[in-house]
């Protein structure tokens, strides 16, 4: 959450810090603000979006050679103009960005205030850059001293980035728990501080993930890097692969619908190269390197939050049934506060597209600790979940910046069923040709997607029926149980409508109160084992009046005279029909909160990385 980025070079700061925050504006959307620096430093900000900053600046002095912003995603203090970073010193030398949380502040501020320093915001920001000039000027300090000595005195997560105005070469930047990005430029003297690199992407290549605890110092042209207690780091320079048109709309009117519809590619990314049809054989490197392991393993915790968690719950059914493992999925917020039983040949599989959910991040600390392996399924290369993993595999969905996530959880299912048809191979628990079975379903999945993309037309028809309801129900069963629940958290994340998703099933244990004339109810009906148990769950919410719309099989229409509307999908194995069928919800949710004025790839209240517990 808050996005930061930061430029020191030759070139203009204001137009690369603009363009970056509004790349960044995924991961908060409640204030904007920068500080530019030649000879003098200017500061704007302003709640609201980016755009809101820009209206602000507008015909001011935006020139400098130096310049960092941030938008922000509130914790402490209300998202105001007095909030919004960045946050000044006392003397008005330094002034501070900052993604995270201070824990500690409240403590660290009642010393600076007895200090005589003055507070100007209700941020738990603001105390650090006090903090830093407080000892830089008591202990007579270098800044880059005075910040590595402060920041020994905090507790919590930061990526911060520093710039003084009686410092006017310098950029001091650090990180431990929220991630930060360095591009290194192609002009002598010329890099790039970001929250990922996606402000970066346009300008070179050549990136530096920095790791927790680490300080960069840029000063006279150079950069250094050290470690808290002052030990000079030798940087790993990665290429990024990454590409602009990843990062624009590309026609589309919004980041979601492209993203949607990018999933015929996007499940091929994330399965290419990685197996053979044909002989059953696997080429993921996790998978032959981590085989021994692997192969001890007798228990599966899978952990994440969000639609990350809804993959997970997809794949205990695929651990289950394909490796016959013993699988739990947990909340990564609970499991990170519970005492959970864990011993050393339980595997902890991380899910998180971001790669920075705090939750989920401590909850991999905390498996780690009791002796548990780690593996990790994440979208976004070098981000600090892989990282933390012992083993793992990235998505490769590429760049998702909707905030409701859709592309990355059909890659992660995707990537899942890979691992747990990996899994049963080395277990044995299914035949070379069963195996080969799946794999040659999976690599028809892309095509079966873009023909569940045709039916846009007819769910806008839909959304204009029901896009002014006050609630949905949603129900599945079995593998497609999680999709219900996911469908329904798409419309509400995006839509604002009240949205339930339920084990079919388990309807009539309590929403089948509610359901009247009034309740759409979304029904997952393909073909699967339970296909005539989910059938009399629609006749149950028929009997009450519901408005039942049907996802099922192409070609069936055993259920056109019982329900409202059919919506026909692609026929697959029960196994990889969550990825088939989450496309029509997926689309449903967008075109209501389209047509309902809401704004689809910035919904209130949300960001897309998690940063903070
Ligand atoms: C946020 C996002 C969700 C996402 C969840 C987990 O709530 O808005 O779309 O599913 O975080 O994020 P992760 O990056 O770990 O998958």
């Amino acid at each position: 959450m808050c996005g930061i980025v930061a430029y020191i070079g030759k070139k203009e700061a204001y137009p690369i810090v603009v363009k970056g925050l509004k790349r960044l504006e995924y991961r908060g959307y409640d204030s904007a603000g920068v500080a530019l620096l030649s000879d003098n430093m200017r500061v704007y900000k302003k709640k609201g979006k980016v755009a809101d900053l820009e209206n602000e600046a507008n015909g001011k002095d935006v020139s400098g050679s130096i310049g960092m912003g941030h938008t922000r995603w509130a914790t402490h203090g209300e998202p105001n103009d007095r909030n919004s970073h960045p946050h000044f010193s006392d003397s008005g030398d330094l002034a501070i960005i900052h993604n995270g949380i201070i824990e500690n502040y409240a403590t660290l501020k009642e010393g600076m205030v007895q200090r005589g320093h003055v507070f100007h915001s209700d941020t738990d920001t603001e105390v650090l850059v006090h903090l830093i000039e407080d000892v830089m000027q008591n202990a007579n300090l270098s800044l880059a001293d005075a910040v590595r000595a402060s920041l020994k005195q905090v507790v919590g997560a930061y990526a911060i980035v520093i710039l003084s105005k009686n410092h006017p070469e310098h950029l001091i930047a650090a990180r431990k728990g929220s991630p930060l990005v360095v591009g290194i430029g192609k002009e002598r003297g010329e890099y790039f501080f970001a929250s990922d690199a996606t402000p970066i992407v346009e300008y070179t290549n050549k990136v530096v993930y920095m790791n927790d605890g680490e300080i960069a110092i840029v000063e006279n042209q150079e950069m250094i890097i050290k470690s808290i207690d002052n030990v000079v780091q030798v940087p790993y320079v990665q290429e990024l692969e990454m590409n602009l048109d990843q990062l624009e709309k590309g026609g589309y009117p919004h980041f979601m619908l492209k993203e949607i519809y990018e999933q015929p590619r996007s499940i091929f990314d994330s399965f290419r190269g990685r197996f053979d049809a044909t002989t059953g054989e696997f080429h993921m490197r996790s998978l032959e390197e981590y085989q021994d392991k692997l192969a001890e393993m007798k228990r599966l915790i899978l952990i994440g939050c969000g639609t990350s968690w809804h993959a997970g719950l997809v794949a205990e059914y695929l651990f289950e049934d394909f490796a016959r493992l013993p699988v739990e999925v947990e909340y990564a917020s609970e499991f990170r506060y519970r005492n959970p039983v864990l011993f050393s040949d339980d595997l902890v599989v991380a899910i998180s597209q971001s790669g920075e959910t705090a939750d989920t991040l401590a909850a991999m600390d905390l498996a780690k600790r009791k002796s548990a392996s780690v593996f990790g399924v994440c979208n976004v290369v070098g981000s600090s979940i892989p990282r933390m993993s012992d083993a793992g595999a990235y998505t490769h969905a590429g760049p998702e910046i909707g905030v409701a996530s859709t592309k990355a959880f059909t890659a992660q299912v995707t990537v899942l069923a890979l691992l747990a048809l990996g899994m049963a191979k080395i277990r044995k628990t299914m035949s070379v040709k069963a195996i080969s079975d799946v794999m040659s379903e999976l690599e028809s999945i892309p095509s079966k997607i873009e023909k569940a993309l045709e039916l846009n037309d007819q769910i806008i028809k839909l959304a204009e029926k029901y896009k002014d309801v006050r609630n949905f129900l949603y129900l599945g069963r079995g593998y497609n149980f999680p999709v219900a629940l996911e469908g329904a958290l798409k419309l509400k994340e995006i839509s604002y409508i009240h949205a339930e998703g339920y084990p079919a099933a388990e309807m009539k244990h309590g929403p089948i109160a509610l359901i009247d004339e009034e309740m759409p109810v979304v029904v997952i009906a393909t073909n699967s084992e339970h296909y005539e148990k989910v059938v009399s769950n629609i006749q149950e919410v028929k009997a009450r009046k519901g408005r039942v719309i049907a996802v099922v099989t192409e070609g069936n229409r055993d259920l056109d005279k019982l329900v409202d509307h059919v919506i026909e999908v692609p026929e697959t194995i029960e196994a990889l029909s969550p990825l088939v069928n989450t496309i029509p919800l997926q689309l449903l949710s967008y075109h209501i909160a389209v047509m309902r004025g809401c704004n689809v790839d910035q919904p209130r209240n949300l960001a897309k990385s998690v940063t903070v517990e």
